[in-house]
Order: C-alpha cells, then sequence, then structure tokens
C-alpha cells in the first residue's frame, strides 16, 4: 500500500494539547483574582516534585531561568568554567555566560548524542566548578559516570532536563536523583505551559536559594506577601531576578500534568510504527535508547546515511515542505554560532562527532495530538523521498 497524494493541510511540527480542562483551569484562575504567582503555581511545585521523586521543585517561566537560576545557586560566578556539549539549544551555554562564567564544550557521545563523558576530564581545569548534561531529545545521559566524575572533582552538575520530562534513568524518572534538574514548560515540550519550566533537586541549601532568587532576592514566601496572613516587610538577600511562574500557566501545568501518563503513551506509540517503518530503510537511521534509559520521545530525531542519499538533509528538508509536513533540527550546534565563534575562536572541526552528527539530522513531528492518518503521511514523505533520491 502506498499513498500517492500530498497532505492537503500544512502538519505543523509540534503542537500542544490544549483540551477543555486546560482551558477551564485558566478562566477558574483568571476568575479567581490570584494571576501572578500563587496557589495554583504552589500546587504545581507539588505535584511535580511527586511525580519526578524530587525532594525540591521550584516553578520558574522557563528553563533558561531554572538553568541560570541553578548555577548561581551552586556559587558559579566570574572566572569560573562550565562544561556541557555543542548539540543543544542555545540556553544551555547562554546561562553559563548569564551566571559569568564561561561555557566550555565537550563532543557527544555518537550511541546517545548526549555529553561523552570519556572527554569530560580533558576539559577539567582549576578553574572548572560544574558540569551541565543534557538529556538531548529526551534520551539519558550516562549519570552515574558524570556524577562519579563530578565527585572526585568537587564540581555541581546541573542537568539540562529541557527534553527529560518521563525520560527514566536506571528506573527512576529524570530529576529524581541530583542536585539541580532543569525542566521545559515550552509550548512544544511534553508538558506544555507556553513557557515556563521547574528546577528540581534534592538539596536543601540549593532549593532554599532557589526560590529566593528565581523571586528578586526576596527573604520567604514573598509571593504571598499580600494575601491573608502575608507580611508586608520583606528583605533582599541578594540582587535577585524576575523568573517566578505564575498561576496562569501552572493552571495549565496542573491539567497537562493529569494526562501526561496518556500523553506520553500516544507519544511511545508513534516512536514505535516510525521506528518499524525507518528502521527497515537502508537510507535512514533510527533512534534507540541505550539500555539503561527509557526515552522520553520529546524529540523524534531520524538520521539521513548519506551515503545512500544523492541528496543532503537541507535538500531533505526542502522536499518535506513540499509534502506539506513540518520538520526541524535539533541542533545547529552552538559552537558554530557567531556569537561563540567570534568570542571563543570556535570553528567547523572543534566537535567532529557533534557535526557530523548535525549535518545528518532532521526532527519528525511527534505529538500525542497528532492522528493515525497524520502518522502515516509522515512516514509516507518520508519514505517517498528516500526512495526517490536513494543511491
Ligand atoms: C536543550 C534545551 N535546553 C534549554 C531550553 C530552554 O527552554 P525554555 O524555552 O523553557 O527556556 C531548551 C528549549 O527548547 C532546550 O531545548
Amino acid at each position: 500500500m502506498s499513498k500517492t497524494e500530498i497532505r492537503k493541510e500544512f502538519l505543523p511540527y509540534s503542537l500542544p494539547m490544549i483540551e477543555e480542562e486546560e482551558i477551564n483551569e485558566v478562566t477558574a484562575a483568571l476568575k479567581s483574582g490570584w494571576i501572578a504567582k500563587g496557589p495554583r503555581t504552589i500546587e504545581l511545585e507539588k505535584r511535580f516534585a511527586e511525580f519526578v521523586g524530587a525532594k525540591h521543585a521550584i516553578a520558574m517561566n522557563s528553563c533558561t531561568a531554572a538553568l541560570h537560576i541553578a548555577l548561581i545557586a551552586a556559587g558559579v560566578g566570574p572566572g569560573d568554567e562550565v562544561i556541557t556539549t555543542p548539540m543543544t539549544f542555545s540556553a544551555t551555554a547562554n546561562t553559563i555566560i548569564h551566571a559569568g562564567a564561561t561555557p566550555v564544550f565537550v563532543d557527544i557521545d555518537p550511541e546517545t548524542f548526549c555529553i561523552d563523558p570519556a572527554k569530560i576530564e580533558e576539559k577539567i581545569t582549576d578553574r572548572t566548578k560544574a558540569i551541565v548534561p543534557v538529556h538531548y531529545s529526551g534520551q539519558a545521559c550516562n549519570m552515574d559516570e558524570i556524577r562519579r566524575i563530578a565527585k572526585k572533582h568537587n564540581l555541581f552538575v546541573s542537568e539540562d532536563a529541557a527534553h527529560a520530562i518521563y525520560t527514566e534513568y536506571k528506573g527512576k524518572f529524570i530529576g529524581a536523583e541530583g542536585t539541580a534538574a532543569c525542566f521545559s514548560f515550552y509550548a512544544t515540550k511534553n508538558l506544555a505551559t507556553g513557557e515556563g519550566g521547574m528546577l528540581t533537586t534534592n538539596a536543601d541549601d540549593i532549593a532554599e536559594k532557589a526560590r529566593v532568587l528565581s523571586c528578586h532576592g526576596m527573604t520567604k514566601a514573598a509571593w504571598n506577601r499580600y494575601g491573608k496572613g502575608g507580611n508586608w516587610r520583606y528583605d533582599i538577600e541578594y540582587p535577585g531576578y524576575k523568573y517566578n511562574m505564575f498561576d496562569i500557566q501552572a493552571a495549565l501545568g496542573l491539567r497537562q500534568l493529569d494526562k501526561i501518563h496518556r500523553m506520553q503513551e500516544r507519544r511511545e506509540e508513534i516512536a514505535r510504527v516510525y521506528n518499524e517503518v525507518f528502521g527497515a530503510m537502508p537510507q535512514l537511521i533510527i533512534p534507540e535508547a541505550p539500555s539503561y534509559a527509557k526515552h522520553s520521545w520529546h524529540l523524534y530525531v531520524l538520521q539521513l546515511d548519506l551515503s545512500r542519499l544523492t541528496i543532503d538533509r537541507d535538500k531533505f528538508i526542502e522536499e518535506m515542505g513540499i509534502e506539506n509536513i513540518g520538520v526541524s533540527v535539533h541542533f545547529i550546534p552552538v559552537h558554530l554560532m557567531s556569537y561563540y565563534v567570534n568570542t571563543y575562536g570556535y570553528k567547523r572541526g572543534d566537535f567532529p562527532i557533534t557535526e557530523a552528527y548535525f549535518d545528518r539530522i532532521l526532527s519528525l513531528p511527534l505529538y500525542p495530538s497528532m492522528t493515525d492518518e497524520d502518522v502515516e503521511d509522515v512516514i509516507y514523505a518520508v519514505k517517498r523521498i528516500a526512495e526517490k533520491y536513494s543511491k
């Protein structure tokens, strides 16, 4: 069986799954009169901490804010170096710079596409203060090895878990263990509040500092100073940031969290179908999770075997556009962005595994509201292009 017709309507690369429940909860938040940070944000923090199995969760207005706060709370500052990977969104590295430190990149592991632990130690100097591993696409990093290195060199670990809502490492959700994990609730993420994020930690001191820092540096329970029993007096312990989540976002988050298992099941189902079909095609390489991990399927990153195709990745994407299917690329390596080239002198060739991977990847639509027909359309478009340009 093969579809011959091109899809009539454009299939967006990603869409959040917003239903009546989210709309009603946002309306209730609006009607309650409490639209800034309030009881819904506090409830989401509590429920998210329970969900991942972390001791604390502090809600932020983005994952970017959480990444920045985690480093500041850990005492990272000017003159320090922080190790991360170039196969990430720029926010991972930008926030290291916001903290006053210098990002130091380590190439990725060719199997997981996350930071290669075997290459971390050669980049550690006496200025290194932290490691920010990225659970790329929803794949878990090799955390045992990263934590072993961090412990040996007394480094703080802040996990970029933007893609890792529902990622399991050795049977536990990311966030259940460790000093800091930073999640994103951006519109495309596995749990979406439009913009939003969460910092989870098992360290009491990091949690306390993150709470204060993310709300101007104000002392305890600043959010409730206008509520009954709230105190108008506060102090500023540090010139903090305005990074906190607010209740309209949290209203979305609460109802999204209610259905996170259902949404995840659909992601897994779609990934299974894609893997089955694309795994049998010689022109394509499918994503696979290592044995120690469970993928969150935030992204479905397909690799092209360029040696078996007559076109490159950019042309493949152009063809997907003609097929009316939205796709994306995650990521253009950060070290090749102008600021990083101009400031640190990075160039092509510095991180060969990242660069070769970048040249052959595209991310396909994968989200819970996709119908079976949408999934079929993606499959047939990919098949048609791969077969048409097969060597
Ligand atoms: C790996 C990674 N880290 C951090 C972020 C930043 O997340 P946010 O948009 O919530 O600030 C993103 C966003 O897509 C991301 O993909």
